[in-house]
Formats: C-alpha cells, structure tokens, sequence
C-alpha cells in the first residue's frame, strides 16, 4: 500500500514488484552513470530545471545536476526515493536535487517549469488509463521546446503471462498530442541471463 503526496492511496502488482525488487537488492538499475543516451544529450543542452521520471537511485537526476541543472526525480518506492537523496548528498548535488515519493503520473508541479523530462524503464509498466493521465501532466509540467527523453520495454504479444513493456505503436500515438517525435531508435535489451526484449529510445519535444 502506497500513500503517495496528495494522500490517494494506489495498490497495484506493478508497486509491490518494485518495492520487492528493492528489497531483494535486484536493481540492474543501480549503476553511479545514466545510460549513454542520457550522456550524450547533456552537452547538447544549455542546463535548466530537469524531471526524472521514476527516479530509482536517482542516477539521472544526479548526473544531470553535476552538470549545472536542477533536477527532480520522483519514485513511488520510498526507498528508492531516500537511497537517491543519500547518493546526491555524497555527490555534493544535495542543493541542486529534490526527490520525492509519489506516482509519476502525477508530478507534484502544475504548471511549465521543465526544460527536459527523463523516463527510464518507468511508464512501459502503466495501465493505458495511466499513460493518459501522465502524458497530460507531461503537458502540464514541460514548457514549450522542452526535451523528453524515453526509454521503453516493447511488449512481446507471443510471451506467456503478463505481458512485460508497452504495445508497439503505443507510445507514438501517445505523444502524437502535444509532442513532436524528433528520434527514435528501436533495440534489444538484456537484463542479467534473461532473454532479449525489443526496446525503443524517443526524443521527442514539446509542442
Ligand atoms: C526500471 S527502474 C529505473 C529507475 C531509473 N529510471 C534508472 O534509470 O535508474 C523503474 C523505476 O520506476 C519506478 N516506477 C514504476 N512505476 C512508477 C509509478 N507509477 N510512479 C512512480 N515511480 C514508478 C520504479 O519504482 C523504479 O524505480
């Protein structure tokens, strides 16, 4: 059970999975650097106010704070949010880093603050009903021109059980309203001796 910011309570399977996980220490997540998409944007970016969707550790959020942005990162697992405040502190970005518990769905800003918006591996596990409600908080929270930058598990339709990642197509005709799709490249992605998943980069700007 999960009480996020504004008091609504939210259990669900995808929650419990990832409070789990953390206690169980099963975090191919937790390495100190971003993924290299997120590297190589950075120089590419004059620094601003950054959002870091589904947090973790807070690797995003804390590199691009080394790098002269403020940056927000936001989790629902508490002990995802508190391990990622600790980091910051030893990177020396305490100031610059604000992190908090709650639903990425909805970011606690209501209004056009973000220049850039970072969602590793978080909104591929939301109901369709979610990813509605977090593409408009998107649109509420990005100022226009802003970067969102998303890396996503693809949904393999043949595999057994719950189906892991978001419906191919799902997330371009997601972001068709409000957002212009700059980038995308499709891949695979292995996570310990698991086998491969189709994974997507996007870049896309806001309208
Ligand atoms: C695969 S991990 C990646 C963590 C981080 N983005 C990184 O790259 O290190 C996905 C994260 O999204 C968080 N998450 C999943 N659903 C969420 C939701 N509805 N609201 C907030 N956080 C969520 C999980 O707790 C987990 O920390």
């Amino acid at each position: 059970m999960y009480s996020n910011y504004n008091g609504d309570v939210m259990t669900n399977e995808t929650y419990d999975r990832f409070v789990e996980r953390y206690e169980s220490g099963q975090l191919p997540w937790a390495d100190e650097l971003p993924p290299p998409e997120v590297i190589d944007l950075v120089p590419t970016l004059p620094p601003g106010r950054a959002l870091d969707l589904g947090c973790g550790y807070g690797r995003t959020a804390i590199y691009l704070a080394k790098h002269g942005w403020m940056a927000d990162g936001i989790d629902f697992v508490e002990q995802a949010v508190d391990e990622a405040a600790r980091r910051a502190a030893v990177a020396g970005v305490a100031e610059q880093t604000a992190f908090y518990a709650g639903s990425a769905a909805t970011p606690k800003e209501d209004h056009a603050v973000y220049d850039l918006a970072v969602d590793i591996g978080c909104m591929h596990s939301f109901s369709d009903a979610l990813l509605e409600e977090y593409r408009d908080s998107l649109k509420r929270v990005l100022k226009s021109g802003a970067i969102y930058l998303l890396f996503v598990h693809i949904r393999d339709e043949s595999q057994e059980g719950r189906p892991h990642g978001i419906a191919k197509g799902h997330v371009e005709t997601l972001f068709a309203d409000g957002f212009t799709l700059d980038r995308v490249e499709h891949g695979s992605t292995q996570v310990e001796d698991r086998p491969p998943w189709e994974s997507a980069w996007y870049w896309f700007k806001r309208n």
